[in-house]
């Protein structure tokens, strides 16, 4: 079974192939960083005429990395939701028209849902882990936070962010702190020689007793903290900067790991986790990803944390979901799949 796998729910222009095993036989990602870069963040309009643009060429890239055509091709899954509903649309629209036109099942797939199981990816040409339910994940991106139960055939969701994603409150600070576009990848570099320690955050809580994270007091508190140093977005060069500001940012990183181990301790408490896998843009954060291997290590909890490689938004683990979801259930009406802006984890 080959799939073809495609992405274009927010800023990455993404097309995959893969096989029965879960083997990556491509995963061309065209990223539209620059377009963007200039507003500080992602234009919905810019986003979805680049996708139009960079779609027929990275469908073309993968198909011929993989050495694969397009009569090789068994099945398609292609993001429905959530995202910016003009740029689901370029794809699911592409997903459609090649199903159709090839008489090919077609899976719409729930992007939040593509980063749970990308933990089990391997690059390398590997074959994917195996799944085995349950599990926890907890995805962490620039548009969500879940921490989720996923059985097989249910996710249930456990806490989501009631505000702020944990990469939407990167990307602000960075560029307030004149740092540019994405924040993650900058703010994990300056932090490394920082002192994470040095200015305590409160962890954000939702007030009402339930385990729902909240970014936006930490962002707020950041937000004041840099003004106060006179910080007012002028670029600065990441490489050159005051040792308080880094110390500050590395508070900063460290404040948003220490509120998502929170959650997940708790939830370990509660319920026991089995296993934990870690997905999403901001799961190829240095400091998150040993707290959680440490935090499993010492409750002998295993933690799978994707290769980084499938951290940010790729096809290849769209491909991967709706394979899954296709030997589950089948696939659709092709008529009815949709694009939608909103589309929970755990519902239809
Ligand atoms: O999953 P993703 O590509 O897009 C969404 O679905 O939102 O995640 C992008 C987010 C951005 O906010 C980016 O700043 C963040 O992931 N990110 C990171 C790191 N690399 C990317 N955040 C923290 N540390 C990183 N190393
Ligand atoms: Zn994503």
């Amino acid at each position: 079974m080959i799939v073809l796998g495609i992405e274009t729910s927010c800023d990455e222009t993404s097309v995959a192939v893969i096989d029965g095993e879960g083997r990556v036989l491509s995963n061309v990602v065209s990223s539209q960083m620059e377009a963007h870069a200039l507003y500080g963040g992602v234009v919905p309009e810019v986003a979805a005429r680049a996708h139009l643009e960079n779609l027929p060429v990275a469908l073309e890239g993968a198909l011929e990395a993989a050495g694969a055509r397009l009569e090789d091709v068994g099945l398609v899954a292609a993001t429905a939701g959530p995202g910016l509903i003009g740029a689901l649309l370029v794809g699911l629209s592409a997903g459609k028209a090649l199903a159709f036109a090839r008489g090919l099942p077609l899976v719409p797939v729930n992007h939040l849902e593509g980063h749970l199981f990308s933990a089990c990816l391997r690059p390398g040409g590997e074959g994917a882990f195996p799944v085995s339910y349950p599990f926890h994940g907890l995805v962490v991106s620039g548009g969500h936070a879940e921490l989720v139960r996923v059985e097989d055939g249910a996710i249930v969701p456990l806490a989501r962010t009631r505000d702020d994603a944990p990469g939407e409150a990167f990307d602000k600070i960075a560029r307030r702190a004149g740092l540019g576009y994405p924040g993650g990848p900058v703010v994990d570099r300056i932090a490394a020689r920082g002192d994470g320690r040095r200015f305590p955050f409160a962890i954000g809580r939702s007030g009402d007793g339930s385990r729902d994270f909240s970014f936006s007091g930490l962002k707020t508190a950041m937000l004041r903290e840099l003004q106060r140093r006179g910080v007012d977005g002028s670029p600065l060069v990441a490489d050159n900067l005051d040792p308080e500001l880094v110390d500050l940012l590395a508070s900063f990183q460290h404040a948003i790991v220490a509120a998502l181990l929170d959650r997940v301790a708790s939830v370990h408490e509660a319920e026991g986790i089995r296993q934990l896998a870690l997905s999403g843009g901001v799961a190829a954060n240095t400091e998150l990803r040993a707290a959680l291997a440490a935090w499993g290590d010492e409750h002998g909890v295993p933690v799978r944390l994707p290769d980084r490689s499938f951290t940010t938004d790729n096809a290849a683990m769209i491909a991967w979901a709706g394979l899954l979801r296709f030997r589950r259930e089948g696939a659709g009406d092709l008529a009815q799949a949709n694009a939608r802006s909103r589309w929970p984890l755990g519902t239809l």
